[in-house]
């Protein structure tokens, strides 16, 4: 596309006037924005570009390798990968209030950043991805905070960095056009939305190791059968989320008393307002079937069928 590939080029060329040979560092975080952003400095400064990956546990299955394997194997790009799992765990340990667990999430990404970046040296400048529809946002913020959205996008104000925000004045097709444009592979670039705090508001309430594991399996064999069935593209966002009740059910003659795992599956066009989808029976039936016989304490699936408002896509 020439118009995507013209923009490229003239920010390429912006970008290594505003560096020259200085250092740039960037939190990655495997969504859309970050890594195209991620790449473009790249592509403009090569290996005066470090970036951050913050692993914090609360990931889908096998995000951290393939955001590890896309950037450090097909991008070669220097990427740091923190491993702050237990440090994320920890801080959530007994904290059931959603917006607390926000609050700690963000905050704790912030920290942990911080802590990676004090290690560097010499680095001037930071990339974000911030894209024209986030600064829309927080012009016009409402009085009332429905959640505390977090996202890598929001990063430490006092750090003594000179932003870099190529991507500013896009929307988000185009930012999926100039993704597209420098080769990130259709995984990343159509990645469905993902909150920053990831997996840790669709375990309702604490957060454990063992919750985790049970939302990361059942939300892979549902996007595997989404997938499959050839939805994966109509469907806005699909996850699992566990509300931590407990049921009664029967294996092998035996009673269990086990978790319920919740489908949300959501048509939408910006997130603000949502339609459930209305996923073929048969398709549910292969993903329920597969929930409660691959993944260990879980015996009843349910799904969702309420639009936004007045529910919202997340449960938390
Ligand atoms: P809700 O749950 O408010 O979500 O209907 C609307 C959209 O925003 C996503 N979401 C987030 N995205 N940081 C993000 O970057 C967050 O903290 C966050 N919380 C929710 C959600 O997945 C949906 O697409």
């Amino acid at each position: 596309d020439w118009t995507m590939q013209q923009f490229i080029d003239t920010e390429i060329k912006k970008i290594q006037d505003t560096v020259g040979s200085k250092k740039v560092l960037c939190a990655l975080s495997g969504g859309v924005d970050s890594s195209v952003v991620a790449v473009l400095v790249h592509k403009a400064i090569g290996d005066q570009l470090t970036c951050i990956f913050v692993d914090h546990g609360l990931l889908r299955k096998g995000e951290a390798e393939s955001v590890m394997e896309t950037f450090t194997g097909k991008f070669h790009m220097n990427v740091i990968k923190v491993d702050a799992q237990e440090r994320f765990l920890t801080k959530l340990k007994g904290v059931t209030d959603p917006e607390q667990k926000r609050k700690i999430i963000g905050n704790e990404f912030i920290y942990v950043f911080d802590d990676e970046a004090s290690k560097l040296e010499g680095i001037e400048f930071l990339a974000q991805g911030t894209i024209y529809p986030d600064i829309i946002e927080s012009g016009t913020a409402t009085s009332q905070t429905i959640k505390s959205h977090h996202n890598v996008g929001g990063l430490p104000e006092d750090m003594n960095f000179t932003l870099i925000e190529p991507l500013k004045a896009l929307f988000k097709d185009e930012v999926r056009q100039v993704g597209t444009e420098l080769g990130i592979p259709d995984e990343i670039v159509w990645r469905q939305p993902f909150p920053g705090p990831g997996l840790g508001v669709r375990v309702l309430g604490e957060v454990t190791e063992e919750k985790l594991e049970i939302v990361r399996e059942s939300d892979y064999i549902l996007r595997e059968e989404i997938k499959n069935a050839g939805l994966d593209k109509d469907i806005w966002q699909y996850f699992t989320v566990l509300p931590g009740i407990r049921s009664v059910g029967v294996r092998s003659e035996s009673r269990t008393y086990d978790y319920t795992v919740g489908i949300r599956a959501v048509h939408s066009t910006d997130g603000m307002t949502s339609d459930w989808a209305r996923i073929p029976y048969e398709v549910l039936e292969k993903i329920s079937t597969r929930i409660v016989h691959e993944v260990d304490h879980v015996n009843r699936v349910v799904y969702d069928i309420t639009t936004k408002p007045p529910s919202t896509i997340e449960w938390e």
